[in-house]
């Protein structure tokens, strides 16, 4: 059964429209917890426009869980991380302008400057995982560098507009499940996941993590941070039953088409 680590930047992005400090980011990863989130994620992004470095101090000595930090390769952020010793860091591409982060870190480009990286989180005992796109060169790169996880990035499936892109995203997610596994690596998923799209993905055989921001967080606005886990995680534990875990996301939600 796949796990749920829940992103709570956005939390964090509500705190910071007002430059306040509610609501606590902190506080909200403790609500996810109670709710049956199996980890905590959070990203320290270099501009801080979210999380900040308090937040990650914090989270570090209050998650009870498993706190993943994703991260650029930047040498300062990598600094931080080596010293805040998350259970795991997943290494994403960073840009300043982009409202979230778009497709996956470029492994295969980057081997030489992200070697090195891997091999001191490695020995620090953080668990490393790099952020890719379902393709098999990054795939094949990401063993290269020694990292011990990928996240696959599931846009490809969550922004596909017909059936027929969704399915082949969906064929794609499975096969670079299938090829990362047989090659010892553990395999994650995540962004643009929500209520209405997890059931097909979770019902993928293999993934051992999804990542889940914005949807849950947006939910959590709503009908509270412990309900939106709660629902979350029973679409997921619902879906090796394929069709069930769909009828649960339509009675949630319609779908569009
Ligand atoms: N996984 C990674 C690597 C991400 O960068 C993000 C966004 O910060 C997520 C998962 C969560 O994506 P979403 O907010 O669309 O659920």
């Amino acid at each position: 059964m796949a796990k749920l680590g829940v992103n709570i930047d956005h939390v964090a992005t509500i705190r910071q429209a007002r430059k306040t400090d509610e609501p606590d980011p902190v506080w909200s990863a403790v609500e996810a917890e109670l709710g049956g989130a199996d980890g905590i994620t959070f990203h320290l992004r270099e501009d801080r426009r979210h999380i900040n470095d308090r937040d990650a101090e914090l989270l570090k000595r209050t998650v009870a869980t498993k706190l993943n930090m994703e991260m650029s390769i930047d040498p300062g952020i990598v600094r931080i991380a080596l010293k805040l010793k998350p259970d795991q860091c997943t290494l994403v591409p960073e840009k300043r302008e982009e409202l979230t982060t778009e497709g996956g870190l470029d492994v295969h480009k980057l081997r030489r400057r992200i070697t090195p990286v891997v091999k001191k989180m490695k020995s620090a005992g953080i668990v490393t995982s790099a952020f890719i796109e379902p393709d098999s060169k990054q795939l094949s790169a990401a063993i290269e560098c020694g990292f011990d996880a990928v996240e696959l990035w599931t846009a490809g499936y969550s922004d596909a507009g017909t059936p027929r892109t969704r399915e082949a995203a969906l064929d794609m997610l499975g096969c670079a499940v299938e090829f990362g596994h047989e090659r010892g690596l553990i395999v994650h998923g995540g962004h643009g996941l929500t209520y209405r799209n997890i059931g097909p993905v979770a019902a993928i055989a293999g993934f051992s993590e999804f990542n889940i921001g914005h949807s849950i967080v947006s939910r959590a606005v709503l009908v509270g941070m412990r309900e939106a886990v709660r629902e979350m995680k029973r679409l997921i534990e619902g879906a090796g039953h394929h069709h069930v875990a769909l009828i649960e996301a339509e009675d949630l939600l319609p779908l569009e088409e």
